[in-house]
């Protein structure tokens, strides 16, 4: 069995190893084993609620899920088959792949962002400020690049793979969620193409069968969409961004707008971390119209001199990107910040090199209710102890059983350290406890 060493930044709270009774590390142990061969249990959640009395079920965007776990927009969320297998192999929830706004006559302003991959590159990387090892995926696509018709397609079928799988397992169903790139004026743009927020908005809600009781969570991704531009002019506009996006995708939903719940996907921007928290506050604060239902954070870095297929600046995660996001975070809900945080934060789904169960739990200490990967998804099969089954699957049975990384080791260390040892723990209740205490 391989150690795999979690990346160790500036930012992790935990030590480097869980401090738990060796009988329960031994029972993690033979659980990692026997399933490498036999593949996971058919209902996993009740079998970690028995054999580890550990209760994994939480929420995205306020609405209960059965697990944290969620494959993150990209290109392993664009067909009803990667849906499938996602699906069967128990994910919390899913987001597709984003697309690329439109109106009503298939104008699509962003439409630079609608450009197949040519190529994706999975690889090693070596943290810049922590040193550790890690992976990451360099590409050169962007949105979704097909119809705008089959994206709404992919979207009733992913609901249909759903509900159906839920209905035949009698348990809840994978939730889905859609992403989109809407209109971004550039600095020095005054208009904002609404028409794009209303028409896309509106289909969106329509194909996912969106109602009052069961509203739709939508991710609105924001990327580093401003290379070029002056720096100050670029934080300007970015603040501004984030100001007008929510009350605009409600506005676009008409009177549909309590069926939906709209996230805001931030992204590392090129400035320091007080930027970071700028953004941050900004999205708590507003009038409530304008704050978003919850976001996501934080996706990716930016290395301007990184050259990759002809391309100069490209996007990149790993330890760096972890680092980052943790140490944010932790400056984010820390009781010492010099300005009170606002209370009550709104809900969070973290994402960025979360590849052990340690580290997603240093995430939900900050208050992530959620975990939505991407590059741990896409790692060559000699990474993965279980040699059968979906990448997916292979996936989930290391981030909850390896020994020394699993969540389930991690849940319990959590669990040894709350005033009360001996119950059951939900996951998400104690991490929420713990880290108050931070
Ligand atoms: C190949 C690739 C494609 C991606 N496409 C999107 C996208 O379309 N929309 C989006 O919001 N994020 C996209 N992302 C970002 C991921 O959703 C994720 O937030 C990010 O990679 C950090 O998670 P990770 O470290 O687990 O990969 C993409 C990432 C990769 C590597």
């Amino acid at each position: 069995m391989t150690r795999r060493v979690p990346p160790r930044g500036s930012g992790c709270v935990l030590p480097e190893s869980a401090d738990v009774p060796d009988s329960f590390r031994k029972r993690v142990a033979d659980s990692y084993e026997r399933f490498a061969t036999s593949g996971l249990p058919e209902n996993l959640e009740e079998f970690l609620l028995e054999e580890f009395a550990l209760d994994v079920s939480t929420e995205y965007a306020g609405r209960p899920i059965r697990n944290p776990w969620g494959k993150a927009s990209g290109q392993l969320s664009m067909t009803s088959g990667q849906v499938r297998e996602d699906v069967e192999a128990g994910l919390g929830f899913v987001v597709l792949k984003t697309v690329i706004a439109q109106d009503e006559a298939g104008e699509q302003s962003m439409d630079a962002w609608a450009i197949r991959e040519a190529r994706m590159q999975v690889e090693k990387i070596t943290g810049k400020l922590t040193g550790q090892p890690g992976w990451t995926v360099t590409w050169k696509g962007r949105g979704w690049w097909q119809p705008f018709e089959d994206y709404l397609t992919l979207i009733r079928e992913a609901r249909e793979i759903s509900s159906h799988a839920a209905a035949e397992g009698s348990r809840d169903a994978t939730l889905i969620v859609p992403s989109c790139k809407y209109h971004l004026p550039a600095p020095g743009e005054a208009e904002w193409k609404t028409a794009e927020y209303e028409y896309s908005t509106q289909r969106f809600l329509e194909a996912w069968g969106a109602s009052s009781d069961e509203p739709m969570p939508l991710e609105k991704d924001f990327s580093p969409t401003l290379a070029g531009s002056d720096l100050a002019a670029a934080r300007e506009q970015i603040l501004n961004w984030l100001h007008e996006v929510p009350a605009l995708i409600r506005a676009g939903a008409g009177d549909q707008a309590t069926s939906l719940r709209v996230g805001l996907k931030l992204f590392n921007a090129m400035f320091d971390d007080a930027f970071q928290l700028e953004l941050l506050d900004l999205i708590h604060n507003g009038e409530s119209e304008r704050r978003p239902d919850f976001f996501i954070y934080g996706n990716r870095l930016f290395d301007p001199a990184w050259e990759f297929d002809g391309k100069v600046g490209v996007a990149y995660g790993g330890p760096d990107l972890s680092a980052r996001n943790l140490r944010v975070m932790s400056a984010f809900t820390s009781k010492d910040e010099p300005h009170p945080r606002p209370q009550p934060r709104l809900p969070w789904s973290a994402t960025g090199d979360i590849g052990t169960g340690q580290m997603a739990i240093e995430y939900a200490l900050r208050g992530a209710t959620s975990f939505q990967l991407h590059t741990f998804f896409q790692l060559p099969a000699s990474e993965y102890r279980m040699k059968s089954g979906s990448r997916t699957q292979r996936a989930m049975h290391e981030l909850y059983f390896h020994p020394d990384t699993g969540f389930v080791v991690w849940a319990e260390h959590l669990r040894q350290q709350s005033d009360s040892p001996e119950s059951v723990a939900r996951v998400a209740d104690l991490a929420v406890h713990i880290g108050d205490r931070l």
